[in-house]
């Protein structure tokens, strides 16, 4: 059933209180709900940016009463507390008002009947406790529930915006598993409601350092007359994580690090580096500018540009790491990559030439997701037969964690009567300029979903741009016998294989260590 969307809800100007909203939350009884929504719900009233006028609802599979869920997240609260994501002591006042307002619903996803007890209780809580109509129903469940939920929703005409309400709905990632899936996904969600309801969430967006790119580049007079192939000789975006597969195995099995990680974090911290000055900051304009330059990135050579790996027995700071296919819930034969690495170009004036080099694991030595802008060479090598000739070239180095700055790395005259050079760093590190607000990255999106803006929400372009460059990678693994899944040992740089892609190239990858 299609439905109208003629209304015009106007976005509320950032640093607001948010609209008097009801938040809805699909898979209230999961891991995401307790370990990062309720904590950004708890950041955002202990800011005062949550309405006071709010209400939240819990839906999932198992039976509950409004005091027993209340209890479960009290718990997760208190448990997590002491989280980076709280501040030091737990603000009992806000956290007390905030409980008094989350309710409960047992309802199976699949069941028309449970949208009608849903129906009914949003028209309780608008008499009780919100004066708007406004909902943001949040699918924190599992990719397979997304189709069918918003089918319910709109069956039960959940998702009509009216002049008192606005309609939008939160999609947690992974959004599709290949391009068609995603289109379909795509149409499913069209089919109830307008492109502007939908925020697809890619949590990576939330995080303070990856907005930064967009100030580093468009605040700053200094980077952009550089930004291009005539001063870059290459970019390289890690995304290396320490964890393993932990108790995800159900999940990770059939999705992979590629699935996982590229076709949204990764590519999203791409877009952010590669685009070209959006007109404004305007959700759009900046939607557009990202799915332009995911869509100038060229066809890639599945074979000879992208390398998989697995992670196998090893170790970090003398503590013995399992192999992948040891992991609990994980196939002794299992052949699905924990690691990806590639090599992309994109065909546009600013880029041509200059290769992308991106990667990501588990089970890596270190935590650390960086974009590192190699800068080329001096055009003339005025210090020829000297020690400087194997000179590392200038380099800008953005962190985006754990450690949060940005370096620039460039040569300096070592002291002495000879002519030698040494690398230093200049380093910014955002702790010793800005105090950190404790945050999930959550807190930013959903309080951007409640005022409508949508700008670091992908829009259904994007996800398709970003699907479509790696389908031929992910149909060469699935299609040709010959494709190599490399190893890796755990607490390692990755594989060695994928040093290839930058050697043959006379390029390395930055270490991690
Ligand atoms: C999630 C992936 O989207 O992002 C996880 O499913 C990954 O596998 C996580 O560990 C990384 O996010 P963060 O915020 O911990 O860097």
């Amino acid at each position: 059933m299609a439905t109208a969307h003629e209304i015009e809800h106007e976005a509320i100007p950032h640093g607001q209180q948010a609209p008097s909203c009801t938040m809805v939350i699909f898979g209230a009884a999961g891991d995401l709900t307790k370990r990062l929504l309720i904590p950004a719900l708890y950041n955002l009233a202990r800011t005062e940016l949550l309405p006071a006028d709010f209400a939240l609802i819990g839906v999932d599979r198992l039976e509950m009463s409004d005091t027993a869920f209340r209890q479960h997240l009290d718990n997760a609260v208190r448990a997590f507390a002491s989280d980076k994501h709280y501040s030091q002591a737990l603000d009992e006042s806000h956290w007390a008002e905030l409980l008094k307002r989350i309710s409960y619903l047992q309802g199976d996803f699949g069941d028309a009947l449970a949208y009608g007890r849903l129906r009914e209780k949003l028209a309780e809580v608008r008499k009780e406790q919100v004066s708007s109509d406004n909902v943001v129903f949040y699918l924190a469940v599992g990719a397979r529930f997304f189709g069918g939920i918003v089918d319910h929703l709109g069956q039960a005409g959940l998702v009509t915006e009216t002049q008192a309400g606005w309609r939008r709905v939160v999609v947690e990632k992974p959004f599709g598993h290949s391009v068609d899936s995603a289109r379909a996904l795509n149409a499913q969600l069209r089919r109830s409601l307008d492109e502007r309801q939908i925020y697809r969430m890619d949590h990576f967006l939330g995080k303070e350092t990856v907005q930064n790119i967009m100030l580093m580049r468009f605040a700053n007079a200094i980077f952009e007359p550089l930004w291009n192939r005539d001063h870059i000789d290459h970019i390289q975006i890690t995304v290396a994580e320490t964890v393993g597969v932990e108790s995800r195995a159900g999940f990770y099995e059939g999705t992979g690090a590629m699935r996982d990680m590229v076709p949204n974090h990764v590519f999203q911290l791409l877009a952010l580096t590669a685009m070209e000055p959006p007109t404004s900051f305007a959700a759009d304009a900046v939607r557009s500018e990202k799915t332009k330059v995911l869509n100038a990135v060229h066809r890639v050579n599945a074979a000879s540009d992208s390398v998989r790996g697995q992670y196998t027995v090893g170790q970090r700071d003398g503590k013995l790491l399992r192999g992948y296919r040891e992991e609990d819930g994980v196939a002794a034969t299992s052949t699905t990559e924990t690691y990806v690495a590639m090599k992309l170009g994109v065909d546009n004036w600013r880029w041509s030439g200059v290769p992308f080099y991106l990667r990501t694991g588990k089970a890596m030595a270190k935590r650390s997701s960086e974009i590192v802008i190699q800068f080329k060479r001096p055009p003339l090598s005025l210090f020829r037969d000297t020690a400087t000739e194997a000179l590392t070239p200038n380099a800008l180095v953005l962190k985006l964690q754990p450690d949060e700055g940005a370096a620039l790395m460039f040569g300096a005259k070592i002291p002495g009567p000879t002519i030698s050079i040494g690398q230093v760093h200049m380093d910014f590190h955002y702790k010793d300029y800005f105090q950190n607000a404790p945050s999930t990255g959550y807190e930013t999106l959903i309080y951007d979903c409640m005022i409508g803006d949508a700008t670091l929400f992908q829009r259904a372009d994007n996800v398709i741009a970003g699907w479509q460059i790696v389908q031929p990678i992910l149909d060469y693994w699935a299609n040709d016998p010959a494709a190599p899944l490399t190893q890796y040992a755990a607490g390692s740089e990755g594989s060695p294989e994928a040093s290839v892609l930058l050697q043959s190239e006379g390029r390395s990858w930055k270490s991690l260590l």
